[in-house]
């Protein structure tokens, strides 16, 4: 069987990485590799970092790209890819423009679909947007939906998809533990990493900040910039801000934040990097998917500027807390995380309600048809658990 995983952005190729490693190693199946280039900078560096080498590799971003003019540019790169290799089904990842238009061109040519990291759901198109829109119609078009929680499936069976669903756990956990294991098993990588983030001060505790979503720009970003620069007042805080590539984010926040000597802005980080940046962080402010699915699992704190998530395990758990982009109330649960003890420990209960690291295994096991089990809390090895957390503390 000819399987074509596509991808585009940072997030999906750090998530479908497992997946094209696990389908490497299976002789029944030809596994290849199309990359939209909808991010170009940020993709490359997890690509090299998993050493995934693109079959197809496509050209479609544009500076300061519009959702139309990219997603017009790849239904048209896309489908000559299609015509030549004639995959026997397609992969896609998650909610981003490249999912959304892998998805249509592929349906077009009645070539089966399936989606990881299926049946996400805010409930409001408006947020995160585009994303909430662009899932919702990949679900639509997949007839395997690999779920990563029982919320999510518990989702898509609510819509009477037609799909198959299967709960998988999320494979950024496989990323994750596939990274902190070698994190942990190399002292000399430990130290060169380390040796990267030379800014990083003993007597400070880091605040890592993340940022980039479409509906957060424009007064979003400025009223994040406004709370960062209130908390770079402190002198118990030191702040690190790889800075999204986007030219509306880098513009904003280079204004308001780069005179500031308690600020460290820098270039996105490879994922190894980042992944050490985590777990060197006391508090981790974001806006991001990806990282509010690993920092619960590294135990850390998360305070997430989006006013709704699809995310509600690590809400509920406790770890994870909704605070938009109200300067106030960002600066006020910061604090609450810096000044009182008791609130930062119960925010560092480590769970891990996103996955145990075999997502990508059920995936392959389901796609080359044999019998799985589900991911679920409840069957969560408590052994394993001890395990996976040790590991992701080194
Ligand atoms: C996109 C996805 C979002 C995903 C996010 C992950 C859409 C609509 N959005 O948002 O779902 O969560 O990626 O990061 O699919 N740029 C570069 N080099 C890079 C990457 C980006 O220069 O390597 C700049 C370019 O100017 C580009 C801009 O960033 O035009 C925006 O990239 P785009 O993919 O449109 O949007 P994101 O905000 O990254
Ligand atoms: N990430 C990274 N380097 C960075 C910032 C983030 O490798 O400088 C990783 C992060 O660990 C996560 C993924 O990128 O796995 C999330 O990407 P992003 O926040 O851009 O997208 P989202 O998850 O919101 O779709």
């Amino acid at each position: 069987m000819k399987v074509l995983s596509i991808f585009g952005t940072r997030p999906e190729a750090v998530k479908m990485a497992p997946v094209v490693k696990a389908l490497s190693h299976e002789t029944a199946i030809e596994s290849l590799v199309c990359v939209t280039g909808q991010h170009r900078l940020m993709l490359q560096q997890v690509l090299d970092l998993f050493e995934i080498k693109a079959d197809h590799s496509l050209d479609a971003m544009l500076p300061n790209q519009a959702l139309n003019g990219l997603g017009a540019r790849l239904i048209a790169l896309l489908d000559p890819v299609l015509e030549a290799v004639k995959p026997d089904r397609i992969l896609v990842h998650g909610d981003t423009t490249t999912a959304m238009m892998a998805a249509l061109a592929a349906f077009h040519r009645h070539i089966p679909v399936a989606h990881v990291e299926a049946g996400l759901r805010t409930g409001d198109l408006t947020q995160p947007w585009p994303e909430e829109m662009n899932r919702r119609y990949v679900d639509v078009v997949s007839d395997l939906l690999f779920a990563p929680t029982t919320r999510a499936k518990a989702n898509l069976t609510a819509e009477h998809l037609a799909g198959r669903a299967i709960v998988t756990g999320n494979t950024v956990i496989d990323a994750l533990h596939m990274t902190t294991r070698r994190i942990a098993l190399d002292r000399h990588l430990r130290e060169n990493l380390d040796a990267h983030l030379p800014y990083l001060r003993a007597n400070q505790k880091l605040l890592l900040v993340t940022g980039h979503r479409r509906e957060n720009f424009g007064a979003g970003f400025i009223e994040i910039c406004d709370a960062l620069v209130k908390l770079s007042q402190r002198s118990d805080i030191q702040i690190v801000y790889p800075v999204h590539l986007n030219p509306n984010v880098q513009i904003p926040v280079l204004a308001a934040l780069s005179h500031l000597p308690n600020v460290h802005l820098i270039e996105p980080l490879d994922y190894l990097l980042f992944v050490r940046l985590m777990q060197r962080a006391h508090v981790i402010l974001t806006d991001s998917g990806g990282v509010q699915e690993e920092a619960p699992a590294l135990g850390k704190p998360v305070l997430v500027m989006r006013n709704v998530t699809e995310r509600p395990e690590a809400v509920s758990a406790g770890t994870v807390q909704l605070v938009g982009t109200d300067p106030a109330r960002i600066v006020a649960a910061v604090e609450q995380l810096y000044d009182d003890d008791c609130a930062w420990e119960q925010a560092t209960y480590r769970i891990n309600p996103y996955g145990d690291g075999r997502a990508a295994e059920r995936i392959v096991d389901v796609l080359c048809g044999r019998a799985t089990d589900e991911f679920g809390v409840e069957k969560f090895d408590q052994v394993e658990t001890a395990q996976l957390a040790a590991t992701l503390l080194q």
